[in-house]
């Protein structure tokens, strides 16, 4: 295993399980020290203790990503128990699929107060302490739907196009004091029974199946094609990478359908 981010220590948002999981392991195995930050008490401890059992730095942390209090309480927590925080996965993530003018203001708000408004207040947190630092690392777990439009998501494409505007605007912003590299990874993962992208498609007759065969590689993402793509954009070696957008998707945004 590489040692990339050794003694880095990082926060990963959403990594109970699935791509946060996936993230917070490979994070560990490349020499990083993890905050496991989730909302599902039982999937955060187990995937913590998991990575102790293995050898690796982990720490549980019960946090709800919309709710500012948590999170500020999860990175004082952080810095206690491993010190100040170089690396912020945001990777906790909900889909709300509506027909538009199905959605009510309930829908909508839960939404943007996980998937964008939950994105920027974990941003504002850890910001402050990669500034006193003079470095740090900041990666949004996008998605196809940020740049692509699939009827009746809505409003999820509306919140996930943003979060390309909270990578950007960051990045500019605070390029000059040497922080934070801040990239979006637009993913579509994963196992079969997980989130696979088009599981989620709320289109009627669209199944694995089906899925597989309009990808270019005839097959959907793994968690590790995520993962390892993560701690690429975390280490040095993307040290002048910043405000990008990588897109992992097996080509299928660059496919044209005849
Ligand atoms: N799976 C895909 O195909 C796919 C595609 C594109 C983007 N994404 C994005 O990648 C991220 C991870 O996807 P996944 O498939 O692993 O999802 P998942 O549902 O399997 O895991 C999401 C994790 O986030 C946690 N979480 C949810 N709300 C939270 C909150 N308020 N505070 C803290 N944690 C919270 C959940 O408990 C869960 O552990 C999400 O942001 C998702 O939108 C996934």
């Amino acid at each position: 295993m590489s040692n990339r981010l050794h003694d880095r220590i990082a926060i990963i948002t959403g990594a109970g399980q699935g791509i946060g999981e996936g993230i917070a392991r490979r994070f560990a195995q490349s020499g990083a020290r993890v905050i496991v930050a989730e909302v599902n008490p039982a999937t955060g401890a187990a995937a913590a203790a998991a990575l102790q059992a293995d050898g690796y730095h982990a720490h549980f942390i019960q946090t709800d990503v919309a709710d500012p209090a948590q999170i500020e309480r999860m990175v004082a927590e952080t810095v206690a128990t491993f010190g100040p925080p170089d690396i912020l996965v945001n990777n906790a993530g909900i889909n709300v699929f509506n027909d538009p003018l199905q959605l009510t203001d309930a829908a909508w708000d839960r939404c943007f107060s996980i998937d964008s408004l939950g994105v920027w207040h974990c941003c504002r947190a850890v910001l402050p302490h990669m500034l006193a630092s003079g470095k740090g690392s900041i990666v949004n777990i996008a998605s196809v739907h940020s740049f692509q439009i699939i009827p009746h998501t809505f409003p999820y494409p509306v919140a996930t196009h943003g979060l390309l505007g909270m990578t950007r605007a960051p990045a500019v912003e605070y390029a000059a004091q040497g922080i934070p590299r801040q990239s979006d990874l637009s993913g579509v993962d994963p196992d079969a029974d997980q989130r696979g992208l088009l599981e989620h498609l709320s289109r009627p007759g669209c199944e694995r199946g089906r899925t597989e065969q309009r990808q270019p590689m005839q097959r959907i993402g793994t968690v590790d094609e995520v993962a390892w793509p993560a701690v690429f954009l975390a280490s040095d070696e993307a040290g002048f990478i910043t405000g990008a957008m990588l897109v992992i998707d097996g080509g299928k945004s660059i496919q044209f359908d005849v």
